[in-house]
């Protein structure tokens, strides 16, 4: 059975860049066989953190939460696409993030990063870690770092330039890694209900 991945990105920006690496992530994904969606927290339209979806009783969550709980809930990994703002993590992927907490555990993630730099969002690439971890996710080591990303990727998503064959040599390693996480997840769960 397909892998089903949750692409998660966050940047509300009007000319945000970084939905190009989630779009070339989608479809790369989608070309291994896996079966994707990208979660774009910004269509989603999420509030910002008031209630964590587990506070609403059962049935009273706002929809996209609703929507959004079921979604991770069924996946099997997911990839968090992250910019970096001032060396720091982007506040619309946080927050999104931040809603869920259960939902989120004994999947493994990736996280792959961006910036106009040449550092590729490396630094809020290294605090997502600790914070995924912390969510009950088994963060692989395997990751990617984009930059500068509109050098690397055009506006359809697709590897130009240096930058863009640097992304695509490191792809399928990122994506074996994942895939390899994603399986043993799986069978564990299946063989043995998670402790909690
Ligand atoms: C508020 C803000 C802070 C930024 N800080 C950094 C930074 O610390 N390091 C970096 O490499 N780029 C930084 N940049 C540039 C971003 O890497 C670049 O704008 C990127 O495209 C942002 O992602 P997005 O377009 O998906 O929103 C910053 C951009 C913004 C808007």
């Amino acid at each position: 059975m397909a892998h089903s991945i949750l692409i998660l990105y966050g940047s509300y920006r009007s000319d945000r860049a970084g939905i190009r690496l989630a779009n070339y992530l989608v479809a790369e994904f989608t070309a291994r066989g896996a079966q994707v969606e990208l979660v774009d927290a910004k269509a989603i339209g999420l509030p910002m953190l008031d209630r964590m979806y587990k506070e609403y009783p059962a049935g009273t969550a706002p929809e996209p939460l609703e929507t959004l709980a079921t979604k991770i809930r069924g996946a099997d990994a997911f990839v968090f696409v992250t910019g970096e703002y001032n060396w720091g993590m982007q506040p619309g992927l946080k927050n999104l993030t931040d809603h869920f907490l259960e939902e989120w555990f004994w999947r493994p993630a990736a996280i792959a990063s961006y910036s106009a730099g040449r550092l590729g969002g490396a630094r809020a690439n290294l605090v997502w870690h600790g914070t995924l971890s912390e969510m009950g996710m088994v963060v692989i080591s395997s990751t990617l770092m984009v930059g500068p990303i509109t050098a690397a990727l055009d506006e359809a998503g697709v590897p130009t330039g240096e930058g863009g064959k640097a992304l695509a040599r490191a792809f399928p390693r990122f994506a074996d890694d994942l895939d390899w996480w994603t399986e043993a997840a799986r069978r564990q769960r299946e063989q043995r209900a998670p402790p909690y």
